[in-house]
């Protein structure tokens, strides 16, 4: 199947501001196609890192000095940064938190446990990233909150007459993953949005496989919130971020209580706390000032080249490997949808006949880093029927990977093929 798209980025140019490519793995150049779990860092974000701790180092929002100033305005201008690559209309939107897990969890406590009673549903995917069923499945308990989950067709996208289905006037929440980490799947979250809030429930959407791969456009989806993490986009690990409609945000408590996020605290007569504004309300205690301006770079890195040629690049390679599979390998059975346009840069698949383990440790061999197991989506595993004791392997691509480099694991995967 032709892809419309030709190469719009020079993977081979992006690879030089990346240190860790040139590294050797058992002797071979290594192949990095674990993106979608982490992805690597630029020269560019890792100096901003070690520029702040030389240059800048000192806590936020806690001195009148100069130090504690520029640290203030660099870890500001990261939440500006940050709106407008997603297109927020303000930084006030911007929580930086830990990462996704740890935005959905506030999600589920701050504003569920305010805004659910025993009854409400919560609606979400078979197509879920643990960390978006596990904390609903806390909520079960915690309000007597009923979890219903849509289900996926046998192409591997979403079965969206299903999820309509399933919405009612006592949905109160969807919550659904944008791109799949799994199968690749890019749902239609805009349409999602449109069907949720006629019935009255909010959207939450999981960007994390998304917003690193694809202009994303909180205005233009409309969903209420939005989680990504920065690790998977370049940034340092230990940075995430929630983005939430203003007004939501405002009528939503606290998750955590410590410094920064209340603006007066008296006891003198009973308690008697002021929030701080948004979005320092949800930043308790000494947040991860190096990570957001790392994160900030990374933003820097990839507005630099541009979202729409980022995703053309992960949709060509793409393309091109699942083209390689089919001609060039005869027991790979590939998961996921195979049109591009509902597809990111995501390929998981088993060889017949081998673990996942034991094909992830035979590239490896070859200096290639996938990931195996289960990608935290053992429900999703289960539907579709792979292997239950040992889960898939997953190749994800991003901005530096090359053809040359699928060639090259095309040839191993023949040799890995031809043990069975
Ligand atoms: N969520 C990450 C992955 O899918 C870690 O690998």
């Amino acid at each position: 199947m032709e892809d419309e798209f030709k190469m719009c980025l020079d993977p081979y140019k992006i690879r030089g501001d990346f240190p860790i490519l040139s590294r050797k793995i058992y002797g071979k150049n290594l192949i990095y196609f674990d993106n979608a779990a982490t992805t690597q860092k630029p020269r560019q974000v890792i100096d901003a890192i070690c520029n702040y701790y030389r240059e800048k180092n000192a806590n936020i929002h806690r001195g009148v000095h100069m130090l504690s100033q520029e640290a203030s305005e660099l870890y500001e201008e990261a939440h500006y940064k940050v709106a407008k690559f997603i297109n927020a209309s303000q930084a006030e939107e911007i929580v930086f938190v830990k990462n996704t897990t740890e935005a959905i969890n506030l999600v589920a406590y701050s504003w569920g446990i305010k805004n659910l009673e025993r009854g409400d549903e919560v609606l979400t995917t078979l197509m879920e990233h643990h960390s978006n069923i596990v904390p609903w499945y806390l909520l079960t308990h915690v309000k007597g909150v009923k979890v219903k989950v849509a289900g996926i067709k046998n192409d591997g996208t979403l079965d969206m007459d299903d999820l309509k289905g399933l919405i009612n006037e006592k949905t109160r929440l969807v919550t659904v993953v944008h791109t799949s980490n799994f199968l690749g799947t890019i749902n239609n979250v805009k349409e999602i949005c449109k069907v949720a809030h006629e019935a009255g429930a909010l959207v939450l959407v999981d960007g994390a496989q998304s917003v690193p791969h694809m202009p994303v456009n909180v205005k233009e989806i409309n969903c209420d919130f939005l989680v990504f993490s920065g690790h998977k986009m370049l940034g340092p690990t230990g940075i995430g971020v929630l983005y939430g409609k203003r007004e939501i945000l405002e009528e939503t408590p606290p998750f955590m209580g410590g410094g920064d996020m209340i603006s007066e605290v008296h006891y003198a007569s009973g308690f008697s706390i002021k929030w701080n504004s948004l979005p320092w309300k949800f930043e308790a205690g000494t947040p991860n000032i190096a990570g957001g301006i790392g994160l900030s770079a990374a933003i820097e890195y990839l507005n630099r080249i541009g979202m729409e040629n980022v995703r053309k690049h992960e949709r060509e390679i793409t393309n091109y490997t699942l083209r390689k599979i089919e001609d060039d390998l005869s027991k790979v059975k590939i998961y996921g949808p195979r049109k591009p346009s509902v597809r990111g840069g995501i390929i998981s698949f088993n060889v017949e006949g081998v673990g996942p383990h034991e094909t992830a440790l035979m590239l490896d061999e070859h200096g290639i880093a996938v990931r195996s197991g289960f990608h935290c989506t053992q429900p999703l595993h289960e539907c579709k029927q792979v292997n239950a004791r040992e889960g898939s392997v997953r190749a994800s691509f991003y901005i530096y990977n090359t053809k040359e480099e699928v060639d090259k694991f095309i040839n191993v995967m023949k040799k890995i093929e031809g043990i069975t």
